[in-house]
């Protein structure tokens, strides 16, 4: 059976754009046709939201609990989200109530679920048993820094947990710029946040991505309106093709393939959404009669 490759995307510190980077790789590699998971391990549930899972009574608190079976849970707790091809276990305020029986049981759904790529988002926050099983069950670990002080410490502390407390080698690890000032020419538009990459670069130099993400006001609405910066806003997204460059930094795909795939499904998008529309308002002057 094929083996999915696991990413936990975390980092203690809350705001640093965990959803956001899980959200956005995720669907940009399902819109490439790789078949993907994005697992909620966050009672805020912001992925489920901004991935329009509909839920039903099942969320991952099911799995870790032990009420449903790891060998059984995929009928009931993988939802559809509103990209083909990408896939969601949701979560809910229900994680704060469980009581974990077997740190294992989130690895062994895994393993019996392959995907091409499997996403954990996990929560902020110190010593949640829920976080703790996500790292163990990764195979990579992608953490979203902003360019501030604090983030330098948080790093620090997950990378120790990673590499003295889980064993595992520094490549696992892949370090992400977030919410970078950056000009419409490309260029990081302050000393303070060319400073800091810097120095990111000098403590883990083998772990920051060339890429970094801009600060883009979209996306905070685009994730609230369960959108897509990919289908719906690529033009005016600022920070839509850089989730795209950074999954050709991360993932074997060549940029080309990408462009034209996003292309193809936005267009298939466009038309699907007319087509909606036309009929709601066809639809709508009978409504009522
Ligand atoms: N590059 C960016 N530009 C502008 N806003 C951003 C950017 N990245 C994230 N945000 C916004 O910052 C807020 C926090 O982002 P996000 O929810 O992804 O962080 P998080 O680390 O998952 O937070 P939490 O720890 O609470 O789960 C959101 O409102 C999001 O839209
Ligand atoms: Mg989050």
């Amino acid at each position: 059976m094929k083996k999915s490759t696991v990413f936990a995307v975390a980092m203690k510190k809350g705001g640093v754009g965990k959803t956001t980077i899980t959200l956005n790789v995720a669907e940009a590699l399902a819109l490439c046709g790789f078949s993907v998971l994005c697992i909620d391990n966050d009672e805020q549930h912001n992925l489920s939201n901004g991935l329009g899972v509909k839920m039903g009574a099942v969320d991952i608190s099911y799995l870790y609990s032990g009420e449903i079976l790891y060998s059984s849970f995929h009928n009931y707790g993988i939802y559809d989200t509103r990209v083909p091809d990408l896939y969601c276990v949701p979560c809910s305020s229900k994680i704060g109530d469980v009581k974990f029986k077997d740190r294992s049981v989130l690895s062994s759904f895994i393993k019996a679920n392959p995907f091409d790529y499997i996403f954990i988002d996990c929560a902020p926050g110190s010593g949640l048993i829920q976080n703790e099983i996500a790292l163990e069950a990764a195979d990579f670990f992608i953490l979203p820094t902003l360019l501030k002080q604090f983030s330098f410490t948080g790093l620090n502390e997950i990378i120790t947990i990673i590499t003295n407390g889980l064993n595992r080698a520094m490549d696992s690890v892949v370090i992400v710029p977030n919410d970078v000032d950056v000009s419409f020419q490309g260029s990081i538009k302050t000393n303070k946040h060319k400073e800091f990459i810097k120095a990111l670069n000098v403590m883990y130099p083998k772990n920051v991505t060339d890429t970094i993400i801009p600060h883009d006001e979209m996306l905070d609405d685009m994730i609230t309106e369960g959108k897509s910066v990919f289908l719906d806003r690529f033009k005016s997204s600022r920070a839509a093709k850089y989730f795209l460059q950074l999954v050709f930094e991360l993932f074997p795909i060549k940029e080309a393939d990408v462009y034209e795939k996003i292309m193809d499904k936005r267009a298939e998008h466009r038309s699907a959404k007319a087509r909606d529309n036309y009929f709601k308002n066809k639809l709508q002057p009978d409504q009522g009669k």
